[in-house]
């Protein structure tokens, strides 16, 4: 098992990010080391999504603010905190926004990545290396491109990214795993299915609804609503990368997923019974808000993951079932309107009025 002493998560304001800090700092068994957040603060990231970890954990949480293409901020963070290990979360990742500006998703997620490894590279000498380091790339499914009715993903299927959001993450997946058979710097991939769970932007399908059924908003269901994800809670997804990072061997990829498939228009139905049960709301009258609407151009049909190897080489497996995870997701939302508004009266509600009219 690997030593993780300094680990330097990038994107920890984020989704994910703030997630997989709360559980490495107030759940995961055996970490008693240092957690820095490096993160741009971008219209994605709030730092009132780790207030409170913040306050509690004073020796143990430092947040620094910075863009992860800044290699000479990157490279002062490595030798400040002595950093022997890397969590990159940080990426542009929300596929619309790539379609209509990819330049950022170039930027951030290519270039972004090629900085931090290329930084990763030069700090870690001899002794580090010997020492266990590891540079832990997360990555996305949708690198693979999309699927018909049958077969899974498998961590051998070849990339055949379709947007500019997984186009350049796939960029990015190619550079850590050169890395790592050019320089010999120990890397590990994972890339996981759709996520959902407390603290997602609500740009992402899942709080999107969840928002806009409390709004008494449209409810808006791209294309003919049967385009297929493949559903994750986000601790399910921390528990597989922590333990990737622990004991997954470098140089590997690992395919994490939930086995949990749903077409958009069914999941839909099963948010709205829920949302509707805890926030007091009558289900049919939510359901006349569903609006079809014009499809994203070229909208990936399905994702599903095949994660035998995880659960096999590493003893994973997924832990809340998905009726509990939606259930802990909308009872978050219910408690959480200061997180809401400060989300919402930002930078991006502009962006939704401007880019979508009514569909936010
Ligand atoms: P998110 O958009 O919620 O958060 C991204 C974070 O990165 C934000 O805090 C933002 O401020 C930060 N960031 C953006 N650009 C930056 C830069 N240049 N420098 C420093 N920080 C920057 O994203 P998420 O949903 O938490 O996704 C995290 C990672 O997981 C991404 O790499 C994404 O590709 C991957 N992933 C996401 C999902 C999903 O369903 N959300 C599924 C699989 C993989
Ligand atoms: P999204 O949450 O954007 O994740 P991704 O595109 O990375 O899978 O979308 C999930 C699915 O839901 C996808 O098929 C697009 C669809 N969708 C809608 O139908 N309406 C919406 O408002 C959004 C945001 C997504």
């Amino acid at each position: 098992m690997r030593k993780l002493t300094n680990i330097l998560v990038t994107g920890g304001a984020g989704f994910i990010g703030c997630n997989f800090i709360r559980f490495i700092l107030e759940k995961a068994e055996g970490f008693s080391g240092r957690v820095i957040n490096l993160d741009a603060l971008t219209y994605a990231g709030n730092s009132m999504s780790l207030a409170d970890i913040e306050a509690k954990h004073k020796t143990r949480y430092f947040f620094e603010h910075g863009d992860i293409c800044d290699r000479a901020f990157v490279e002062s963070l490595f030798s400040k905190y002595e950093i022997d290990t890397v969590a990159h979360f940080a990426a542009e990742s929300h596929v619309d926004r790539s379609i209509l500006g990819p330049e950022a998703f170039v930027k951030t997620n290519v270039m972004g990545t090629f900085t931090l490894l290329d930084v990763a590279r030069n700090a870690w000498k001899d002794e580090k290396l010997k020492q266990g380091a590891l540079f832990h790339h997360i990555s996305t499914d949708e690198v693979y491109g999309s699927l018909g009715e049958t077969g899974y993903f498998t961590e051998k299927t070849p990339y055949d990214p379709r947007s500019p959001y997984s186009a350049s993450k796939a960029a990015s997946d190619h550079l850590a795993m050169a890395y790592s058979h050019t320089y010999g710097l120990p890397v590990t991939l994972s890339n996981c299915s759709n996520n959902y769970g407390p603290y997602q932007f609500p740009e992402k399908l899942i709080p999107l609804m969840i928002l806009n059924m409390l709004e008494g908003k449209p409810l808006p269901v791209y294309g003919d609503g049967k385009n297929i994800r493949d559903w994750l809670y986000v601790e399910d997804h921390n528990a597989a990368v922590w333990e990737i990072m622990r004991n997954g061997k470098a140089g590997e990829e690992y395919n994490i997923g939930g086995e949990n498939e749903w077409e958009n228009i069914k999941l839909l139905n099963v948010l709205i019974d829920i949302t509707a049960e805890k926030a007091k709301l009558a289900p049919a009258k939510i359901r006349d808000t569903i609006t079809y609407v014009k499809d994203r151009p070229g909208h990936d049909r399905r994702y599903a993951i095949d994660c035998s190897k995880i659960k096999r080489e590493l003893g994973w497996k997924q832990t809340v079932s998905f009726e509990e995870g939606l259930a802990r997701t909308v009872d978050w939302y219910l408690a959480n309107p200061k997180w809401i508004e400060s989300i919402r009266s930002g930078e991006y509600q502009r962006w939704v009025e401007k880019n979508y009219g009514e569909r936010g």
